[in-house]
């Protein structure tokens, strides 16, 4: 399938520690590409920062990439540009927009958003949303993957074989 199709894939993984979200983010930046949305979403210390800066490295961004929420988004150059927001205090999804959204979205780079669900009406179909949530035990974290557009397919493919570097794949597939 070519980008732009439409699809439905989810694929549940799960982690064992910070370390193994960070790698999972680090693979994904490795092959992000222009116009890449990364929806993450799920309470506070569910990993969503963690992730974000495994996905900061993995797109060659250089030094430590901090949760933007009391700035609400920042800017990081990588290989490609990688615009990482936090709409943890957004009021409401008008406040998101007043926020230039738009331009982070649209801009050909690479944009990460955390609580992303808070502006959800806001933002586009051709998306991949992460949601985190704590698993059985103090360090597990599950992380759900779901996406309509078929522009992350190929991505999913290769998240689902991770189970052999230590992050466990639950259940991948077309639905
Ligand atoms: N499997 C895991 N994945 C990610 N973080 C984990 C995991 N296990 C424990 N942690 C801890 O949970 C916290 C996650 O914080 P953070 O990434 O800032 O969450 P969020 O951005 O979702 O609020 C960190 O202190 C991290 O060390
Ligand atoms: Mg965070």
């Amino acid at each position: 399938m070519g980008d732009g199709e439409s699809a439905a894939l989810t694929l549940t993984l799960r982690t064992g520690g910070a370390e193994q979200t960070w790698r999972l983010g680090c693979v994904v930046g490795r092959q992000a590409r222009p116009g890449d949305v990364y929806l993450l979403s799920g309470p506070l210390g569910a990993g969503k920062t963690c992730f974000t800066q495994g996905l900061a490295r993995g797109l060659g961004v250089e030094g430590y990439v901090r949760s933007p929420t009391f700035v609400l988004m920042t800017r990081h150059q990588g290989r490609l540009t990688l615009h990482h927001i936090d709409l943890y205090r957004i009021g409401g999804a008008a406040e998101a927009w007043d926020l230039g959204l738009d331009e982070q979205l649209f801009g050909g780079g690479v944009c990460v958003i955390e609580w992303a669900e808070r502006a959800e009406e806001l933002l586009p179909e051709e998306a991949l949303w992460l949601e985190f949530s704590y698993g059985e035990s103090g360090d597990v974290r599950e992380i759900v993957l779901d996406t309509e557009s078929a522009r992350y397919g190929g991505l999913l493919e290769e998240l689902a074989a991770l189970s052999f570097a230590g992050v466990e794949s639950l259940d991948a597939g077309a639905q």
